[in-house]
């Protein structure tokens, strides 16, 4: 018995925009972006289009490629900071109506960047622990509806998309499937990358409705040295717990934030960067979308078989740490 990836699936927008368009409306560089993030373009939703629906992509694509019809499904998780609705309700419901997925629960899960990692953890346990066969794990993005324009130490930061894997409880005997997982947090850096939404100090006798829209505000340098801490030790503790020797990882996918922090795990480890599978090129920082999005082109590339192991990496706002090794 094992919980198993048993397909995965993306949905990104066609809508692409590359550093130099970005720099028609924003004080920023081609040069800057990439020489201190490796980020080159990325993907923005048209108007109208919401985080479940990028999710439903998502989602459609990965229960397709395994044959397996929505209603079979019994969890469904979306991990989001971006949700089409904030508070309530969860995107992961309005996913459920539109996939027509009858039976399943569905919840959304709030970890930052690693909300992937988070909510695949959630899942497989919650899988194990009810007997259950099927859940649908998805991070999804549209982090253009809440990114500060007028900040440029931040919004050339991020794009939109949504990745998908959905999870399998097999009976069959089979070495692949989900080994170790490690979650953390340090809410001490809460206020090192969070929405802001000047709600706090909103009292409700004042009766005034809050007209500002929430926007992303973060401290890069400080989320830059804890990721790089969190990477590091993530990966450590991961080849430990797992007892699969670093070698032997076809590859290790972390949270496409930046590709300086990734140089610097890579370098720490003795590890060839090409080991670290990259799109950030292409996505840029699409939090809780970036795992699953990267895993499922390594999957559709065929660049990974089964039974190859691969590690999970994820960090961001809580702050949040996490990942997963799994054979594939
Ligand atoms: O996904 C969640 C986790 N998030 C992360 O992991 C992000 C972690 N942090 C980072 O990746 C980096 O801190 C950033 C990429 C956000 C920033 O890189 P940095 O090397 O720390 O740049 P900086 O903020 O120190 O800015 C250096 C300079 C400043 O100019 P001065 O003061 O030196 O004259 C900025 O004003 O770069 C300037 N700058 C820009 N210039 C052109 C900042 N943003 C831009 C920009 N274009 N977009």
């Amino acid at each position: 018995m094992a919980v198993l990836i048993r397909s995965t699936g993306s949905f990104v927008p066609d809508n692409r925009y590359s550093n130099d368009q970005l720099s028609a409306i924003v004080d920023t560089t081609d040069e800057w972006i990439r020489s201190h993030t490796g980020i080159g373009a990325r993907h923005i939703a048209p108007d109208g289009t919401m985080t479940s629906d990028l999710a439903l992509g998502a989602a459609k694509s990965a229960l397709e490629k395994a044959g397996i019809g929505p209603e079979e499904v019994d969890y469904i998780a979306v991990a989001t900071a971006s949700p089409d609705y904030f508070g309530f309700p969860a995107t992961a419901c309005i996913v459920q109506d539109k996939l027509g997925a009858s039976k399943a629960a569905a919840f959304d899960v709030v970890a930052g960047c690693t909300g992937f990692i988070y909510a695949l953890d959630t899942v497989s346990a919650m899988l194990e622990a009810r007997k259950a066969r099927y859940g649908l794990v998805i991070g999804a993005e549209t982090l253009s509806r809440i990114a500060d324009w007028a900040d440029r130490s931040t919004c050339v930061l991020f794009g939109d998309g949504a990745g998908c894997a959905l999870l399998e409880n097999s009976q069959a005997e089979t070495d692949r499937g989900l080994k170790a997982s490690i979650l953390g947090s340090d809410g001490g850096g809460a206020l090192d990358l969070y929405l802001a939404q000047g709600m706090r100090d909103k009292t409700f006798d004042r009766g005034e409705p809050y007209q500002d829209f929430p926007k992303i505000v973060m401290n890069g340098k400080n989320v830059y040295n804890f990721a790089v801490k969190a990477i590091t030790k993530l990966i450590g503790d991961l080849l430990e717990k797992s007892g699969i020797p670093l070698p032997e990882f076809r590859w290790i996918v972390p949270h496409q934030a930046n590709l300086r922090i990734v140089q610097a795990a890579a370098k720490r480890f003795g590890l060839p960067e090409e080991r670290f599978y990259l799109n950030i090129q292409e996505y840029a920082n699409t939090s809780a979308a970036s795992v699953p999005i990267a895993l499922n082109e390594i999957a559709e590339k065929s660049l990974v078989k089964a039974g190859d192991p691969v590690m999970l990496l994820g960090f961001g706002a809580g702050l949040t740490f996490g990942g997963s090794v799994l054979r594939y």
